[in-house]
């Protein structure tokens, strides 16, 4: 016993130093560049939205404000996800062919401001049916009792509404959200598969394969135990037809995830297991909802956009305003709708800076010993400029990030210093944030064609380093 717990507190002794020389997080980690390691142009995987886009009919008996194009497209947005919910005054097609209409005409604003904007649209027939999951109303589901006709009558109309508000261009049909929670169907998997097989089949005939279906959009992750994705896969497999052409489904588990879990990574993981086990084609993956309402701060953002480009997964940003707020806040990336003038939130300089400052071409990036750090980089080879976003999963203290290889970048050959510009995007509780702040800018040394840039997290706060050729040496 006694000698064990002398060699344990040896051990301890003699890491500590060491540990402190490699300037290690409290986790044992560090972020890591690759400069020498050269992806492709940044697709901006993680910058979609579920609604949050301001809409008259969401607004009834008002006007709505106007979203100003500098925060949507300053965000780099280029997915909207929606379909009418939650307004009142229309409670969708179960109460009556007007309570459909207030919510379609919700959703042809939505569509034609993303599309104004460069992005594509995920429509929500759930939604439009008044399935909500807030709607007393939505008593009927598709297909009760072996019957679909009430659900062909729906499917028929928007179709019809579709193709004549000219809606096919850039549009996914997102088949039922949330399977898998009583709230959006309280009816059995077998009506649900129904349900699916029926509206595809219907969807495909009368729209073609210009408008990509997806499904099973469930609230769950897919792995081989979750018994909605055995059937689905077992259902897509004997039925080849019906098999979607995006795969969909929900991350929301919150902070609380253990082991820094609810990751997309482990998820598209998740995903290849039950392909592999029912033999399923690929097909491109969309976390359609991703972040539990307390993982919408700058550090759980940042991390997730690092997690999409991670596993090449698509992603919209979950939702949790109710009523008109659900119509909004670009889903808590700006404030202030209604009090008359929008801002920002620190999120949306997360975004603004992922998708914007973020140019180049993607370079090898990451985090040893846990993933509750990531890190995401870019560089621009011809003006050797190096973008990176540090994000955490709620992580703080000293954080260091190695930058290695910096001989490849043609600029900074021979460059005993670079000019490092050091910003946190912080949280502030929520509430405004007009900019990053600036944590530091000046000229760090470069050792073995490294540098190190020793963060110091504070909790919640997402961090940028953009490195360049320090502007006296860039002048000679
Ligand atoms: C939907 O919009 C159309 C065209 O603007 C309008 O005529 C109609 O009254 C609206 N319907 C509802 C239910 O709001």
């Amino acid at each position: 016993m006694r000698s064990s717990f002398l060699q344990v507190l040896a051990a301890l002794l003699a890491a500590a130093p060491a540990m402190q020389a490699l300037g290690q997080s409290s986790l044992g980690g560090q972020g890591y560049v690759d400069l020498s390691v050269k992806g492709a142009a940044p697709k901006h995987l993680g910058a979609g939205i579920l609604y949050g886009v301001p809409n008259d009919a969401a607004y009834t008996p008002d006007k709505a404000p106007v979203l100003p194009s500098d925060l949507f497209n300053g965000a780099g947005i280029n997915v909207v996800r929606a379909g009418g919910a939650q307004i009142k005054a229309y409670p969708g097609f179960v109460s009556s062919l007007e309570g459909y209409k207030g919510r379609f005409n919700s959703t042809l604003q939505n569509y034609r401001y993303a599309r104004a904007h460069g992005a594509q649209f995920v429509l929500l027939p759930h939604d439009l049916w008044g399935a909500d999951s807030f709607n007393a109303a939505a008593k009927v589901y598709p297909c009760d009792n072996g019957n679909c006709d009430l659900y062909g009558k729906f499917l028929d109309q928007l179709i019809s509404d579709l193709k004549s508000n000219d809606m096919l261009f850039g549009m996914h049909i997102d088949i039922w959200n949330e399977p898998d929670i009583q709230g959006f169907w309280p009816r059995s998997q077998d009506q649900w598969i129904q349900q699916y097989n029926y509206a595809y089949r219907k969807y495909r005939a009368a729209l073609g394969p210009q408008v990509l279906l997806q499904g099973p959009t469930t609230s769950s992750q897919p792995n081989s135990g979750n018994v909605w994705w055995q059937k689905f896969g077992a259902n897509i497999k004997a039925n080849p037809d019906v098999q979607p052409d995006i795969y969909s489904f929900h991350q929301l588990q919150g902070r609380k995830a253990a082991n820094c879990g609810n990751d997309p990574v482990v998820s598209v993981q998740g995903l290849e297991d039950v392909k592999k086990a029912h033999g399923l084609p690929d097909r491109p993956v969309q976390i359609n909802e991703y972040a539990g309402s307390d993982e919408q701060t700058p550090a759980y953002s940042a991390w997730f956009l690092e997690r999409f480009e991670r596993s090449g997964a698509w992603g919209q940003r979950a939702n949790w305003g109710m009523w008109h707020g659900l119509h909004n806040d670009m889903a808590k990336l700006v404030g202030g709708a209604d009090q008359g003038a929008f801002y920002k939130l620190g999120d949306w300089h997360v975004y603004h800076y992922y998708t914007q400052v973020q140019r180049g071409v993607v370079a090898r990036a990451g985090a040893t010993g846990s993933n509750c750090y990531d890190l995401y980089a870019t560089q621009e080879p011809d003006s050797g400029l190096i973008h990176i976003l540090a994000g955490t999963r709620g992580q703080t203290g000293a954080y260091p990030v190695v930058v290695s290889s910096l001989g490849s970048v043609a600029a900074f050959k021979g460059k005993t210093s670079l000019r490092v510009l050091v910003n946190e995007i912080p949280y502030n509780g929520g509430g405004r944030v007009d900019g990053p702040v600036t944590v530091s800018h000046a000229d760090v040394a470069v050792v073995d064609d490294k540098l190190t840039v020793n963060l110091d997290m504070k909790l919640d706060s997402a961090y940028t380093i953009d490195i360049s050729v320090p502007p006296a040496a860039a002048a000679r």
